[in-house]
């Protein structure tokens, strides 16, 4: 949640950066460590431990981290002197068998910062590395009491999630894990909350009643030529449907928190997944672009989904029978991120609004926007209608001071808040609301680079259409 004071009265906080010479700490999280600097919202004291394979110095890590500042982040503006003097480097890997130096440079941080230092362990890893790297924590000691967080996906397959579920609770309680996924991080998710709750002109059309369907639509435009061996394993239903686009479906299809502290709002989001209806495979269409194939390092006989468009069901009392469309891809026409609530055509004596005439939607990209679509007169002699947009840029709400997902997220591990992080039970319900897919995959259907992929994908939402594709966007 965004923070809503300063955080230095913060226990101070060692903070153990797995990975961190790997590609996902230099271009994510190293900067959003400094970024928080920069905002003030550290502890007054810390230490970031990078932990690698390699031998380093502290003073070559920090070269690193300068380097990853420069290159993927903010740059060395602001508090760089005092930052980089907090940062130590914990060579020869860390194993169950063999912690390497990591052990000893954390007791010295811990000496340096009192008892109570509060411990967090960042898995900047690749999946398949979270087993190893769970067991060592537990074997080390390194869990108790602490806070870990584990980037996605958690599990790359029911079976997988089960057993790294497993694994993680035998090790450490659930209210210790913080599992990433950071589209929940977005300033423009966390708004559909304050968007919803705070304004009774939201909340009171938010039902089946007034919403004839929700699109949540997110294509891209570029391709997955520099992470071709992760992606061609993947596929977009694991990398973003079961993932992000479900998440989102449940921040938009929850039930109103009990309040909002992060306990309430994290039950009302992960308990609304248990009402996810498993999809039927018929309403998914899968996609993979011309020329994929040709990409470096992925097979010449690949069918992995570069596309995936799906219609989703929520059985619960607010939603029964509204399709929740959902859809993503790689090398579309546009870059977009958006949520939208189309409203069914207002009973009265206007009868000729258009399908899309009324709707509510959020970007989720960057700061966030809310636009809300309507049916204007249009100024003139005539008694005429037109389309017209209200659209709110959420950066220029008075005192916002966006923050990026993983600087708003990391932000909520030092603080403890875990209601924009997924849990063990609600990723068991979105694998049970996936199975059927896994169990008869949809054909793949080839499309244009640069279209709005295949055209299969069009009858699934309806006389709506996609909104996205229709206008200007
Ligand atoms: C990642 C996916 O989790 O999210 C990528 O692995 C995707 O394939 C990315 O491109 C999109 O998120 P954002 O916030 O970077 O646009």
């Amino acid at each position: 949640m965004p923070p809503t004071g300063t955080t230095n009265d913060l226990a101070p906080t060692v903070f153990v950066l797995y990975g961190a010479t790997g590609d996902l700490a230099r271009r994510m999280v190293l900067p959003a460590f400094f970024e928080l600097a920069q905002h003030d919202l550290l502890p007054e004291d810390w230490r970031l431990i990078g932990s690698g394979r390699g031998e380093r110095t502290d003073e070559e890590f920090v070269e690193h981290v300068r380097t990853a500042l420069e290159e993927f982040g903010p740059g060395t503006e602001g508090p760089w002197e005092e930052f980089s003097q907090r940062l130590r480097f914990a060579g020869g890997g860390f194993t169950a068998d063999d912690p390497g130096q990591l052990l000893d440079v954390v007791a010295t941080a811990r000496k340096e910062l009192g008892d109570d230092a509060q411990l967090v362990h960042y898995l900047s890893l690749p999946p398949k590395a979270f087993t190893d790297y769970t067991r060592a924590l537990g074997a080390h000691g390194l869990a108790e009491g602490a806070r870990v967080v584990y980037e996605k996906p958690f599990g790359a397959s029911p079976e997988g999630f089960r057993e790294l579920d497993d694994l993680v609770h035998s090790v450490m309680d659930e209210e210790q894990v913080f599992r990433i996924d950071h589209f929940l991080g977005k300033e423009g998710t966390q708004d559909l909350h304050v968007a919803r709750f705070a304004n009774g002109l939201f909340e009171h059309i938010w039902s089946r009643e007034h919403v004839a369907q929700v699109q949540i639509d997110v294509p891209e435009d570029l391709d997955v030529a520099d992470r071709a061996d992760f992606y061609d394993a993947t596929g977009a239903t694991l990398d973003m449907l079961v993932t992000h686009l479900f998440q989102v479906a449940a921040e938009v299809a929850m039930e109103p928190p009990v309040s909002f502290s992060a306990g309430d709002i994290l039950a009302a989001r992960e308990s609304v997944l248990s009402h996810f209806r498993p999809l039927a495979p018929e309403d998914v269409v899968l996609g993979q672009f011309d020329g994929y194939r040709d990409l470096h390092n992925i097979p010449d006989d690949s069918t992995t989904d570069t596309f995936v468009a799906a219609r989703l069901f929520i059985d619960s009392g607010r939603w029964r029978g509204v399709p929740f469309l959902l859809r993503t891809g790689k090398r579309l026409a546009a870059k977009q991120q958006r949520v939208s609530l189309v409203l069914h055509r207002p009973k009265g004596p206007v009868n000729d609004v258009p399908p899309n005439g009324n709707v509510i939607s959020l970007s989720l990209a960057g700061a966030g926007a809310l636009d809300v679509d309507i049916m204007a007169k249009r100024p003139g002699p005539d008694l005429a209608m037109a389309p017209a947009r209200v659209s709110l840029d959420l950066s220029k709400v008075p005192g916002g001071e966006p923050l990026a997902p993983y600087v708003s997220l990391i932000h909520d591990v030092l603080v403890g808040d875990r209601s924009l992080f997924t849990t063990s039970e609600g990723l068991a319900q979105t694998w049970r609301a996936l199975q059927p897919v896994l169990d008869h995959r949809p054909e793949v259907h080839p499309y244009e680079p640069g279209s709005w992929g295949p055209t299969a994908a069009n009858a699934l939402a309806g006389e709506h259409g996609w909104l996205l594709g229709q206008t200007e966007e």
